[in-house]
């Protein structure tokens, strides 16, 4: 069986050590420290905090995934069917929680996959969409972080500027949390320009309300070697340079990695020593099974737009506006580049590094590359 997961949170035996984060972690959880938690796409941080939250000793989690939610209701249902899952994980049975939150009108399904309950709620009579309902689910959090020691995860918090009323929103909610003494909340977020609006912009609530963390690519001296054991489960060898040409060709992305080693490892075979030459074979076959998608990306672009985002593919990001950069993109006005280069970011497939403008993904690049645009 195909050993290397991509597109979930990684936790348990699974999860490669990540010590020193795990402790930063669980240092902010004991001194009950609101935490923001920072890092480029897919390079663990849901996986760490998970993992974090299951190895404490003491703390109780409610996760809550901001993603996709389109209104102050939705957010409000989501964070009580979180609250609903951690009673049960707590030992209420479900007859006592659909008995003891009957306003809530919980319903029960089970997880087709893992077998587990979970809920929906139907909150749309309390809340009205009015974001300062929002106090009163959080008021819910914070009685209940008197009982025990609690961590509320909010991932993909960045997600939350999109909803209406957003800025009405987040005041209320900076305001019920900053009086929860006893509740610790992570927000989790990628979107590294969405989440300085949120917490580095001093007109916003949240400005310095919570401690940073910034979650880097794992160290390749522990990540090479769990990898290679990996491939070794399989039977199959890789030489060191196979592991850094992957390595490379993923960014050092944690879960681009494993995403690289998942494709290689489908047309390799027991007995097989995977070579450097092995590598751009798995590249391609990501590239044929992104293509679709891809293209749509590029087809919902302009055609200056498209212009610099191959421009930056082969000359990189540190300065766009050069003339370097210009020649090569072909594109006459760094004006021109900068307003490109604006919704190429609004669009979430580049971002601003300390090291320049980089992709949200380093095999759309390589993809991009390999087209004649
Ligand atoms: N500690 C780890 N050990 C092994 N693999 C990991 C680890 N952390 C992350 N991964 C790999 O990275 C992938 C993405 O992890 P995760 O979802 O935690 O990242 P994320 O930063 O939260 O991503 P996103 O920005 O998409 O929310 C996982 O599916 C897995 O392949
Ligand atoms: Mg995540």
């Amino acid at each position: 069986m195909n050993p290397f997961h991509h597109g979930v949170a990684i936790t348990g035996q699974e999860f490669c050590p990540r010590p020193e984060l795990l402790s930063t972690l669980r240092g902010h959880i004991d001194s009950n420290q609101n935490c923001v938690i920072r890092g480029v796409r897919r390079i663990g941080k849901t996986s760490a905090v998970l993992e974090t939250l299951r190895t404490h000793k003491k703390a109780k989690y409610i996760y809550v995934n901001c993603w996709g939610k389109l209104d102050v209701d939705s957010l409000a249902s989501a964070i009580y069917e979180a609250f609903l899952i951690h009673q049960q994980r707590k030992g209420l049975s479900i007859e006592k929680i659909i008995r003891g939150f009957a306003h809530l009108r919980p319903k029960v399904a089970l997880d087709p996959y893992s077998g587990e309950p979970t809920f929906t709620v139907d909150t749309r009579a309390d809340t009205a969409q009015d974001p300062r309902s929002i106090e009163r689910v959080l008021d819910t959090l914070a009685h209940e972080g008197k009982k025990c020691p609690l961590v509320v995860v909010l991932d993909e918090f960045q997600a939350l500027l999109k909803l209406p009323k957003a800025e009405a929103l987040m005041a209320t909610m900076r305001g019920a949390i900053q009086l929860q003494s006893h509740v610790t909340y992570f927000y989790l977020g990628s979107t590294r320009n969405l989440m300085d609006q949120i917490f580095n912009s001093p007109d916003r609530p949240f400005y310095k309300s919570a401690a940073s963390v910034n979650v880097e690519p794992i160290e390749r001296s522990v990540y090479v070697p769990y990898i290679k054991d990996k491939f070794a489960t399989g039977k199959r060898g890789a030489s060191s340079a196979a592991l850094a040409a992957i390595f490379n060709a993923a960014c050092d992305i944690t879960g681009d990695v494993q995403q690289l080693c998942s494709e290689i490892w489908n047309f390799t075979t027991q007995g097989e020593t995977i070579e450097a030459e092995t590598v751009p074979h798995g590249l391609e076959r990501i590239h044929r099974a992104e293509h679709e998608s891809n293209s749509r990306i590029i087809d919902l672009l302009t055609p200056g737009q498209v212009r610099v985002l191959v421009g930056l593919a082969r000359v990189g990001g540190a300065s766009p506006t050069s003339k370097e950069f210009l020649t090569a993109a072909g594109v006459a006005q760094p004006s021109s580049v900068t307003r490109a280069i604006n919704r190429l970011s609004d669009r979430g497939l580049i971002y601003d590094s300390p090291k320049g403008y980089r992709f949200f993904s380093p095999f759309f690049r390589t993809w991009l590359l390999t087209q004649e645009l």
